[in-house]
């Protein structure tokens, strides 16, 4: 049986890019509690996010932690690049992983994710 074209043309482009780190490697871990609709954590979650990505103190190297409580629901995050990424592709690392956990972990009350060198976490509670 024939391999399907696509699957001929993934390898070949895993192969063409090693030993380049470009292949993608991602972690996923939800809480599995969920908050409800209109639970105002949704609301500090939309405002930690981009901050996690955005706050522009996210530095290379470093853990950056920023939390936010207003309306009165608190939502913790830490966001987090490998020190061998330049800041740009260190911001468009988080945002693509933030986009993912946003979807993977949709309503959790906590969760995180890691793609290649860059990691996000938030939860209901503060964190290290
Ligand atoms: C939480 O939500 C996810 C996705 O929306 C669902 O798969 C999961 O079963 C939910 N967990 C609980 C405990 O309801
Ligand atoms: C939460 O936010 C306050 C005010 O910005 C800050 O002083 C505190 O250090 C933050 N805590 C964490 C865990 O980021």
């Amino acid at each position: 049986m024939p391999k399907p074209p696509f699957l001929a043309a993934l390898l070949l482009l895993l192969i063409s890019s090693t030993p380049s780190p470009a292949a993608c490697r991602s972690s996923f871990v939800c809480n599995l509690v969920n908050y409800t609709a209109g639970d105002p954590f949704s609301i500090t979650l939309n405002l930690l996010f981009p901050d996690l990505v955005e706050g522009g103190s996210v530095q290379p190297g470093e853990n950056y932690y920023n939390n936010y409580s207003y309306p009165f629901s608190p939502a913790y995050g830490r966001s987090s690049c490998s020190g061998s990424l330049t800041p740009g592709i260190c911001k468009f690392c988080l945002q693509s992983t933030v986009a993912a956990l946003i979807i993977r972990c949709s309503m959790a009350v906590g969760g995180q994710a890691r793609i290649d060198d860059c990691g996000i976490r938030y939860e209901q509670y503060e964190f290290l």
